[in-house]
């Protein structure tokens, strides 16, 4: 059993922290934000995120998880300090390592016995250590401290399940000392340690991370094609899938990647190429047909309509995808200013994301356009001229084919997720538009798809 002190209780370092007390660890998580340690101490986490509130309060009763924002006490005795704070985008593409940077500087002013510093978060190749390097220099005590990399392979919505039951753990590490104690401290999870230098644990995980960006937008690319020839993605997506070089996960054409970290590393990993010298072609081209995607939709939309305004417009889905509460670059940031810019009527839905979208656009009017927040996809798409899905969750798609031709006043729908088969919205009377797959308009409609 270790002591080890999470830095940042955000999607990594709280799942972290709670996944590490479930296994016998004695973890304190310490974050700034003391609104959030308040709840997190009640039992509440801050993050929407399955079994990880049952979880946490199970372990906080137990005493073998705190919370505090105390930093100094914190850090001072800790066996391993795990460093799971954020590195958002900087306007150039970079990484702000700004956050790292503070908790090294504090780690190195408050540590009083020899410890192991480990970066959960994602972090540009070199800069394990550069955070060894700036922790030494600031150091006041006479202790020794080692920088170790372990990168997360965590998604959002399956965050505690993807702990337990990782494929593998990757540590990077520059002395054994520090491959010992890490492998000792997930012995208990029982996965496959992979054990690499840190430079290389950096770049496995940006090389993960591209590597999904990439087929995900390589997906969207043949899909978009697919509809220029005739040919159905769903299909060809069938066909592929039997190579196992390929695989059938992660295959999904749709209306572009979002979240925290894909669109984040694809940007840094592209950044760092080009400081390098370096030109990324791949990546680079994913990112362009990431971001051509996200609009796709509202481009076909405006080719079959006159205009949105005047019209009710439902949006289903505001999340970047089912399972969790995050917006950051989801979809609907994309088209939901598109369509108010157009004067659209709308009117949202979301099982768990409206408190998020809310704050980014409040309920009312914006400019000439309109939106609304409702609690049920039936009040969204009552009397609506026009529908987009932006996000697969359950709840939407569980919504029968007639219902859109029963509740809308046109049943027109575009769809960023493919959910429903085109033959039954085409029976249903749906006028359907999806991605990838040929158009089957209802009887009568001779626009372009
Ligand atoms: C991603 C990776 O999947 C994790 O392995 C990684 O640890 C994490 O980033 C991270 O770096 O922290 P996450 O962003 O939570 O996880 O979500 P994903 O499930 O990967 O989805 C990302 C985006 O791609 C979503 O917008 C999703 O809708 C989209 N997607 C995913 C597709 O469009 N098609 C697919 O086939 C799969």
């Amino acid at each position: 059993m270790f002591k080890i002190t999470i830095a940042g209780t955000g999607y990594v370092g709280l799942v972290t922290g709670v996944c590490l007390a479930e296994v016998g660890h004695k973890v304190t998580c310490v974050d700034v934000d003391e609104e959030k340690v308040n709840l997190m101490k009640k039992g509440i986490s801050p993050i929407y995120e399955a079994d990880l509130e049952e979880l946490m309060r199970r372990n906080y009763n137990a005493g073998r998880i705190t919370f505090t924002t105390d930093y100094k006490k914190a850090y001072k005795d800790a066996d391993a300090i795990f460093i799971g704070v954020g590195t958002p985008e900087l306007p150039d593409g970079s990484a702000n390592l700004t956050y790292i940077a503070t908790v090294a500087r504090q780690i190195a002013e408050s540590v009083e016995k020899d410890c192991l510093v480990v970066v959960k978060s994602t972090v540009p190749v070199g800069t394990n250590d550069k955070v060894e390097q700036f922790i030494k220099d600031f150091l006041v005590n006479d202790v020794k401290v080692e920088v170790a990399s372990n990168p997360e392979f965590l998604a959002q919505g399956s965050a505690v399940h993807d702990t337990f039951c990782a494929s593998r753990i990757i540590i990077g590490t520059e002395s054994k000392w520090a491959e010992e104690m890490l492998k000792k401290i997930y012995e208990p999870f029982n996965i496959p340690i992979v054990s690499v230098n840190r430079r290389s644990a950096e770049m496995i995980k940006y090389a993960c991370n591209n590597f999904l960006a990439m087929k995900i937008s390589f997906m969207n690319d043949i899909a978009n094609l697919c509809e220029l020839v005739g040919a159905d993605i769903e299909d060809v997506v069938k066909g592929m899938s039997y190579d196992e070089r390929i695989g059938c996960k992660y295959l999904n054409a749709g209306i572009g990647f979002g979240g925290s970290c894909l669109p984040k590393d694809t940007k840094a990993l592209e950044y760092l190429a080009r400081q390098y010298g370096y030109e990324l072609r791949t990546v680079k081209s994913a990112i362009e047909v990431n971001k051509e995607q996200k609009t796709l939709l509202f481009k076909k939309a405006c080719r079959r309509l006159i205009t949105f305004s005047g019209l009710k417009v439902a949006v289903l889905g505001l999340t970047f995808k089912p399972g969790t509460d995050d917006i950051r670059e989801a979809p609907s940031l994309d088209n939901v200013p598109l369509l108010l810019d157009h004067g659209a009527d709308i009117y949202a839905y979301d099982p768990v994301g409206i408190n998020n979208f809310m704050k980014r656009y409040p309920e009312g009017q914006h400019g000439a356009g309109r939106i609304t927040y409702v609690d049920n996809p039936e009040e969204a798409l009552k009397d609506a001229n026009v529908c987009f899905i932006f996000t697969e969750w359950k709840e939407i798609k569980t919504i029968e084919p007639a219902q859109y031709r029963k509740l809308m006043r046109t049943p027109l729908v575009y769809d960023g997720r493919n959910i429903y088969k085109v033959e039954d919205m085409s029976r249903e009377g749906v006028e359907y538009y999806s991605v990838g797959r040929p158009g089957r308009p209802v009887k009568g409609f001779n626009g372009m798809y």
